[in-house]
């Protein structure tokens, strides 16, 4: 089952390393232990990250899946590599958000964990080189990211996830704050999950103590980290009673 031949890195990332194969349609994602933050202006290492997110995006995934929700996965290769269908990612960021936190917060001046009345999806031009700045959907359809069905489609797509994670993770004792997700077109054209969702993409807090278990720590030197990160994967993986 893992035969398949490894090509070239044809990307690296801040968290993984794309690799062809010999399928057009395939790639290999690797997931490294590097971490980054506030767009490279804080890099770092988790020890152990690389196997633990891959293992909590596949297992989120599946649960997706599960409900219905077309994503890349194709199969675990090994700890650190992960078989996904390859697609031209729509260049997007694409955030959830159930309570103030993070870039909002600071982008209008309002104190971090009050929760929304309602789920907020805000999309960002996936451009590191230009800060990841906040689109509208006219915006994102004008520059060309998306067409209107697709916004769209993007905008049910993330409150779907956030339906089934929240509810996922609140079995788990988790509280699922915010996450971005990606999302790109297969060779069929079919709008499938992308990328990951981890502890690095996601803000997750736990239920009854507010205690940060996701990325913040890192940003903000909060200590724990690998520890952290190892328990968000017992809890993910953990069958609730
Ligand atoms: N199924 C897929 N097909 C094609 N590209 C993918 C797929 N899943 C994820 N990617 C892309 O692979 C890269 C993974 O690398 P990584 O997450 O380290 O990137 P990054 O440093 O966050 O940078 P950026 O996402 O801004 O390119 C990302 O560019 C992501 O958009
Ligand atoms: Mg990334």
């Amino acid at each position: 089952m893992n035969d398949i031949t490894i090509l070239a890195p044809i990307y690296e990332g801040k968290a993984k390393v794309v690799f062809a194969t010999p399928d057009p349609e395939l790639l290999v994602l690797h997931f490294k232990d590097d971490a980054t933050a506030f767009n490279r202006q804080k890099v770092g290492t988790i020890a152990g990250k690389g196997p633990i997110n891959l293992r909590v995006a596949v297992r989120l995934m599946r649960e997706l899946e599960a409900a219905g929700i077309a994503t890349h996965v194709v199969r675990v290769l090994d700890e650190r590599r992960l078989l996904v269908r390859k697609v031209a990612i729509i260049p997007l960021e694409i955030v959830v958000r159930n309570r103030t936190a993070g870039t909002f917060s600071k982008r209008y001046a309002v104190e971090e964990g009050i929760a929304l009345a309602a789920p907020l999806v805000e999309l960002f031009w996936k451009d590191d080189a230009h800060g990841d700045p906040l689109v509208n959907d006219a915006a994102a359809v004008l520059l060309g990211f998306a067409t209107a069905a697709e916004v769209t489609a993007i905008q049910v797509l993330a409150l779907r996830v956030n339906t089934v994670l929240r509810a996922f993770f609140a079995a788990r004792g988790i509280e699922l704050v915010d996450f971005k997700i990606e999302a790109g077109r297969a060779a069929d054209g079919a709008l499938l999950l992308a990328d990951e969702i981890s502890a690095d993409s996601c803000r997750l807090w736990e239920i009854g103590t507010g205690r940060k278990l996701d990325k913040d720590r890192f940003r903000r030197d909060l200590g724990d980290i690998e520890a952290t990160y190892a328990e968000v994967l017992a809890r993910v993986e953990a069958v609730p009673a």
